[in-house]
C-alpha cells in the first residue's frame, strides 16, 4: 500500500498547511492559472508579440509548477486549460488504467494543432478496432524480424556520421537529427542518405515538425501555414513514388513497398482488413515520421550527454562494447546478433528514457464517466499522465536525480517505468530506436572520447524534451 501511493501518504501533512501559502507563492500561482484559463484570450491580444511562445507554454506546463501542485494536492490536480478541464495525475494506478484503456474509457488526447498537421487518418486519431488494425499493419515492418533488413544501412550511416567527428566541435542534437532522419527517410521510402530528394525531405520535415506545437492559425508566413504547406509538398513526393512502385518501375524493399504490398492484396479478400486507401497511407507514414524522429534524437542525444556526465557508466558500457570487438576473430564488422546482445547498453537506455522523460506525459481524453484512486473523472476531460512524477518517484526510484542504470538490475514493477509507454499505445517504434541507438554507441564509445563545451540542464520548451544548447562537445580518438 505504501509504495503504491507515495504521493498521497507522504504529502498528506502538507495538505492542511496548504492554506498559509505564502503570498508570493499565491501571485505566482494565480498567474500561472490566470494564464492557463484565459489562454485563448492571451493568443488574441498577444498575436504580435510572440504568440506561439504562449500557445507553446500551455503545452508544455513547467515541469516545476506541475511539481508543486503534486505536492500540494497529492496525486490528481485540475487545471483549466484551453476551455476544458484538464487533471494531471500520477501513480501506478492511474497509469494501469489510463494506458490499458479498459472497455474504451479513454482516447488518445491530440491537440488541435496535431490533429491538423498529422491528418484525419492518423493511428494517432483513431480508436478501438480501427486502431487495433492500423496497429497490425504497422507491426510486422517494425518488429526486430522486420527491421534485420535495415541493419546495414543503419551501421554504414552511423560509421559515415561519426567519421566527420574525430578531433571536431559537434551539436550532438543536430548530428543524431540528421542520422535518425536519414534512417527513417530509407526505411520507409528508401530515400538515398544524400542529394536533392534528401534535401527536400528534410527542410519539408523541419517545416512540418516545427508547425507541430504551434499555433492553429492559417495565415501565411506562421508556422502552421508553412508547415500545411510542408505537409502537401511531402505528400506529393510520396505520390509520386507510390505511382512508380504501383506500376511496378521501381521495385524496393521498405515499408511503403510492404503497406502496397498488404493493401493489393486486401482487394481480394472479403474483410478488407489490409485495404488502406492512398490517403491513409500517407497520413500514417507521416505519422511515424513525426512520432519517430525527434523522439530516438533525443533520446540518442540525452543518452550521450548522461554518459559524457557518469564517467564510471561510461567505463562500463565502453567495456561491453569493446568485448564485443575482442571477441570478433576476423576483424569483420558489428554484426546483427552482436548489436541484439548488449544487456549494458539496453539498462543504459532505459535510464536514459527514465532520467530524461522526453515526453513529459501521456494524454487521454475521458470517453465516459469513470473513477481513479477515488477520484471523480468526467466524460470529455483531458487526463495527462505526469509521467515525470512516476519516473521519479524516490519510492521506486530512490534518489531519483541520479543516473543510474543498475536501477534496471531487477524487473520492476509493471506500471512504474513508462520509457516507450504501456498497453495497446505502446510505441510501435520501439525496437528501431533501440537498434539505431545500440549501433550508434557501439561506434561512438568504441572510437571516442568527448568532452562538454558548455555546463547547461536546460530543457527546450518543445513537447519532446530536448537539450536546449544541443549538447555541445569536443570530440578525441580514443
Ligand atoms: C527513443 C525513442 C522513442 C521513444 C522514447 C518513444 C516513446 C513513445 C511513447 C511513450 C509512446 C506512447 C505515448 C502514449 O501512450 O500516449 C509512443 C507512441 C508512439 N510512437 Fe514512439 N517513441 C520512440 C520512437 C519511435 C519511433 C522510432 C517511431 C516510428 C518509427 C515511433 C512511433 C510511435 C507511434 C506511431 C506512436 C503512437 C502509437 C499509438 O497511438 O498506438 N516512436 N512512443
Ligand atoms: C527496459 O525497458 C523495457 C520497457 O521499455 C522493458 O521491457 C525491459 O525489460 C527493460 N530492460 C531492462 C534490462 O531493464
Amino acid at each position: 500500500m505504501a509504495d503504491q501511493y507515495p504521493f498521497h501518504q507522504r504529502e498528506k501533512g502538507k495538505q492542511q498547511t496548504s492554506m498559509k501559502m505564502h503570498t508570493k507563492e499565491l501571485m505566482n500561482l494565480m498567474r500561472k492559472q490566470w494564464l492557463l484559463s484565459h489562454v485563448y484570450i492571451e493568443i488574441i491580444i498577444s498575436i504580435g508579440f510572440g504568440a506561439t511562445k504562449l500557445w507553446l507554454s500551455n503545452l508544455t506546463i513547467d515541469p516545476k509548477f506541475m511539481h508543486k501542485r503534486q505536492q500540494r494536492y497529492g496525486k490528481a490536480f485540475k487545471s483549466f486549460v484551453l476551455g476544458r478541464f484538464t487533471v494531471f495525475m500520477t501513480g501506478r494506478e492511474a497509469s494501469k488504467i489510463l494506458l490499458t484503456g479498459k472497455d474504451g474509457m479513454v482516447s488518445l488526447n491530440l491537440f488541435y494543432t496535431g490533429q491538423q498537421v498529422l491528418g484525419p487518418n492518423s493511428l494517432l486519431q483513431a480508436n478501438g478496432e480501427e486502431h487495433k488494425r492500423l496497429r497490425r499493419l504497422i507491426a510486422e515492418p517494425l518488429s526486430i524480424d522486420g527491421l534485420k533488413k535495415y541493419f546495414h544501412f543503419i551501421n554504414s550511416q552511423a560509421t559515415e556520421t561519426l567519421d566527420r567527428w574525430s578531433g571536431q566541435r559537434v551539436l550532438v542534437l543536430e548530428e543524431a537529427s540528421s542520422f535518425t532522419l536519414k534512417v527513417i527517410g530509407n526505411m520507409i521510402m528508401s530515400l538515398e542518405p544524400s542529394g536533392e530528394e534528401q534535401e527536400k525531405f528534410r527542410s519539408n520535415f523541419k517545416l512540418i515538425s516545427s508547425s507541430f506545437s504551434s499555433l492553429p492559425f492559417k495565415i501565411p508566413g506562421t508556422a502552421f501555414y508553412n508547415g500545411m504547406k510542408a505537409r502537401n509538398s511531402m505528400f506529393a513526393m510520396l505520390d509520386s513514388i507510390i505511382a512508380k512502385r504501383r506500376n511496378g518501375e521501381v521495385i524496393q524493399q521498405d515499408f511503403l513497398e510492404s503497406l502496397i504490398i498488404k493493401h493489393s492484396k486486401g482487394k481480394t479478400t472479403f474483410d478488407g482488413e489490409n485495404k488502406l486507401t492512398d490517403q491513409q497511407m500517407k497520413d500514417n507514414i507521416l505519422t511515424l515520421l513525426v512520432a519517430g524522429h525527434d523522439t530516438t534524437t533525443a533520446a540518442l542525444t540525452w543518452l550521450i550527454k548522461f554518459l559524457g556526465e557518469n564517467p564510471e557508466v561510461l567505463e562500463e558500457l565502453r567495456e561491453e562494447h569493446l568485448q564485443i570487438q575482442a571477441n570478433r576473430k576476423d576483424g569483420t564488422g558489428l554484426t546483427w546478433s552482436e548489436v541484439n546482445n548488449l544487456p549494458y547498453t539496453i539498462k543504459v537506455l532505459n535510464e536514459t528514457l527514465r532520467r530524461a522523460t522526453i515526453l513529459p506525459w501521456y494524454s487521454r481524453k475521458a470517453a465516459q464517466d469513470f473513477q481513479i484512486d477515488g477520484y471523480n473523472i468526467e466524460k470529455g476531460w483531458s487526463i495527462n499522465l505526469d509521467v515525470v512524477s512516476i519516473h521519479h518517484d524516490p519510492g521506486t526510484f530512490p534518489d531519483p536525480e541520479k543516473f543510474d542504470p543498475s536501477r534496471f538490475d531487477a524487473p520492476l514493477k509493471t506500471f512504474s517505468y513508462l520509457g516507450f509507454g504501456s498497453g495497446p499505445r505502446m510505441c510501435p517504434g520501439m525496437n528501431l530506436a533501440k537498434l539505431e541507438i545500440c549501433i550508434f554507441i557501439h561506434h561512438l564509445v568504441c572510437r571516442y572520447k568527448w568532452r562538454a563545451l558548455e555546463k547547461d540542464d536546460s530543457v527546450q520548451a518543445t513537447l519532446v524534451r530536448m537539450p536546449k544548447n544541443k549538447y555541445p562537445v569536443m570530440v578525441e580518438p580514443l
